[in-house]
């Protein structure tokens, strides 16, 4: 890891990424973890899920220096209710109890390694949590979105980092 311009903070199975190695990004989870999982249109009835991070890191405090990225996407857990066990919660990772302050600071981490005028892009899906409840744990204004998926419970956000104050 050198000098790529952009962070993926919780990158799971990089499922949204059109190269998974793209090495213009610093990949980062959590956990590492494999899991087979029931799938039956996949060959065979099942397919594996990888979450293999470039680094294992905590948004909540990120290892990286300040005003460090061009561009940072933030794709946090956005299950409370689901079962640890189940294949969302794999696939996906689950929420903590304390997932306000959780979220809070991993708004806070990616605001604060991001350049000025750097931008943030944020994905939510509002399957248990309303996305205004989740935009109210940052001060920072949301630039424009989109709301995609079947019942359009999935909302793509983007942010700029102001200028840095004095
Ligand atoms: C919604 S998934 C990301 C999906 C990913 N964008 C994709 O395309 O596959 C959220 C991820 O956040 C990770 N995660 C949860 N809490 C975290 C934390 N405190 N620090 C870093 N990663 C965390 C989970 O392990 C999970 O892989």
């Amino acid at each position: 890891m050198e000098n790529q311009p952009v962070l993926d903070a919780c990158c799971g199975s990089r499922m949204f990424w059109f190269d998974r190695l793209d090495d213009r990004a610093v990949f980062g989870d959590h956990r590492r973890e494999t899991h087979t999982l029931t799938d039956k249109s996949s060959k065979g009835g099942s397919r594996e899920l990888t979450i293999s991070p470039d680094l294992l890191l905590d948004f909540r405090a990120l290892p990286f220096p300040s005003d460090r990225f061009n561009l940072v996407v933030f794709d946090p857990p956005h299950l409370v209710r689901n079962g640890r066990s189940g294949w969302l919660a794999k696939k996906y990772g689950k929420l903590g109890a304390d997932w306000r302050d959780d979220l809070r600071s991993g708004f806070a981490e990616c605001f604060r390694v991001l350049q000025p005028h750097g931008t943030l892009i944020f994905k939510w899906n509002e399957h248990e949590i309303p996305v205004r409840d989740i935009l109210a744990l940052t001060d920072h204004k949301p630039l424009f979105g989109n709301r995609c998926g079947k019942t359009a419970k999935s909302h793509w956000i983007v942010f700029m980092k102001p200028e840095a104050t004095p």
